[in-house]
């Protein structure tokens, strides 16, 4: 699908995503990124972290540790100022995504951030809650995968715990980390975690924010 199909489809290609927060809380499309959009990141992500550029990720947003007891990933923030071509093709899609929601969800998104994850083999990150107490500007979590021919035994899945609507009792998803496959939920609502893979599990994750 060349650039201007895949404009003429924004809708197509983000409705789903749209309609399963609405009914469910999270939303999932397999067709975010296409294969070779996929190895580009995937290509760009071992380029920068063998220069040297990621960092364990930390925990918490005043005091920041390191804990591998909580989360075991190395990430790298992405700023527009210096990405590649790949890399704005990526954020610039995240835009058009922001501007259907604003159009059809009035969340009022005004501001994105997103960075590369990668989570060694055998590790992983803790059931947790996206937004911050003291900061509540994260309304929507997104992640998006960026690994080919990923199987159902290599692991490493997003599980998603959804309260029933009794909120005394909840039911876990899980979802694989397929290459292409794009997830998002509700930051501020739904619990979640990474559960450990068995080779290495590369994404680009971040947060729709209001200002
Ligand atoms: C996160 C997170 C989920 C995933 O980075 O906060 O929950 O599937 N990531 O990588
Ligand atoms: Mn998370």
């Amino acid at each position: 699908m060349n650039s201007e199909d895949r404009g003429l489809s924004a809708g197509l290609l983000f409705e789903p995503i749209i309609e399963g927060i609405l009914s469910d809380g999270y939303g999932v499309t397999d067709n975010f990124l296409m294969p070779d959009e996929v190895t580009a990141l995937a290509n760009r992500l071992h380029e920068r972290r063998k220069a040297g550029q990621f960092r364990a990720a930390g925990v918490g947003n005043q005091n920041v540790t390191v804990a591998d007891t909580i989360r075991g990933d190395e990430i790298l923030w992405i700023e527009e100022a210096a990405a590649t071509s790949e890399e704005a093709a990526f954020l610039q899609r995240i835009t058009d995504f922001v501007e259907y929601v604003n159009q059809t969800c009035y969340l009022g998104l005004r501001e994105h951030e997103f960075h590369y994850a990668l989570y060694p083999p055998g590790t992983f990150y803790k059931r947790h809650l996206d937004q911050f107490r003291s900061d509540p500007r994260r309304k929507l979590s997104v992640i998006c995968y960026l690994n080919s021919d990923w199987q159902e035994a290599d692991g490493g899945q997003l599980a998603i715990y959804l309260p029933d609507s009794d909120e005394a009792t909840e039911q876990q998803i899980r979802i694989a980390p397929v290459g292409g496959r794009l997830v998002c939920f509700e930051s501020g609502r739904l619990e979640h975690e990474v559960l450990p893979a068995t080779r290495e599990r590369l994404s680009v994750t971040g947060w729709l924010k209001t200002a």
